[in-house]
């Protein structure tokens, strides 16, 4: 299968085979990880492997009990590290001040993800599934806690991986002109904008069992994997919450805006914590232009 194939075929894979990754298989992913392109090559990020059952149970609680991330036979946990990179340059009498500067947080983000979706690939090709799990941000403290990393380390995604046991079918992705834009950014109508996203959704008011699992196959999953109810759960919040609209199921109801607002104190808390703290970032209240975007360094 070539490369472009492949790329059409992946799916998250949430569902994984009882069947452990041999370790050639794991330190080949880890080299792909670690071959991929990095801003200024330097390399900020760790990767914690998780195989064993206790650990890949924690890791599971720590990310909100999502079921496949106990059943994969190996996780890992993709990290900022500034703290190699601060020790090393200190042992030189330099500062590196990655941890107070947002360009070198975002890039070393940008970073991590690069290596992450290189291991995606490869093992997408190797016969392994993947599925990322964001939601480690919500437990920033305990995972750096249970996993021993010491300050500047800060865990910011987790990739499941196993061999599938089940494959979920057509996701639904916006049509490709509608994130292409050739030459200059072309703005799309509200009309324009209602389409697309209906097209990509589909209607809600398709049986509610068929609509979930098109739009939330997740909590589909989790109930297959978790008898929690999950299914149940959604149907009666999406009754409660009168949702009309693919947005409102969205916004409303899976991810409430409020809510995800509400959760930047506990996640700026944990950065801290981490060592990680911007100066200058507050409210933009002062009069005068801003600084240009322009004028800044490139990676
Ligand atoms: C940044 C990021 C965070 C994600 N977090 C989760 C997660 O916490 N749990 C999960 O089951 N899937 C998670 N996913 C997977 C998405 O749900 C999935 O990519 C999306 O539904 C599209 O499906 P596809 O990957 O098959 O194209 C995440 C994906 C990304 C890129």
């Amino acid at each position: 299968m070539d490369l472009f194939e492949l790329m059409m075929k992946r799916r998250s894979v949430r569902n994984f085979e009882d069947r452990p990754v041999p370790a050639d298989v794991v330190d080949r992913l880890l080299d792909a990880a670690n071959n991929a392109p990095s801003g200024g090559n330097i390399q900020p990020l760790s990767i914690v492997v998780v195989q064993e059952s206790e650990a890949r149970a924690e890791l599971a609680e720590m990310v909100g009990r999502q079921p496949w991330v106990r059943n994969a036979p190996l996780s890992m946990v993709f990290c900022i590290d500034f703290f190699r990179v601060k020790r090393w340059a200190a042992m030189f009498d330099v500062d590196f001040l990655g941890e107070q500067a947002l360009s070198s947080f975002l890039i070393a983000y940008a970073d991590v993800m690069c290596a992450a979706q290189n291991v995606v690939m490869l093992a997408e090709n190797s016969g392994l599934g993947s599925v990322y799990v964001g939601t480690i941000q919500s437990s920033i403290g305990r995972a750096r806690e249970f996993f021993g990393m010491p300050e500047y380390v800060l865990p910011v995604m987790v990739l499941s991986l196993g061999y599938p046991k089940s494959v979920p079918g057509n996701i639904p992705k916006l049509g490709r002109n509608v994130i292409v834009h050739r030459e200059r950014y072309r703005t799309l109508s509200d009309e324009q904008i209602r389409e697309v996203f209906e097209s990509k959704y589909g209607d809600i008011t398709d049986d509610v069992d068929t609509y979930l699992k098109r739009a939330y196959v997740e909590v589909v999953e989790a109930d297959r994997q978790s008898d929690m109810g999950h299914v149940d759960n959604a149907k009666e919040r999406m009754k409660k919450l009168d949702i009309k609209s693919n947005a409102e199921f969205l916004f409303n109801l899976r991810y409430p805006q409020k809510l995800m607002v509400g959760m930047n104190s506990r996640l700026i808390a944990s950065l801290r914590k981490a060592g990680f703290d911007f100066p200058g970032i507050g409210p933009v209240s002062a009069p005068g232009a801003p600084p240009s975007e322009a004028s800044g360094t490139s990676p």
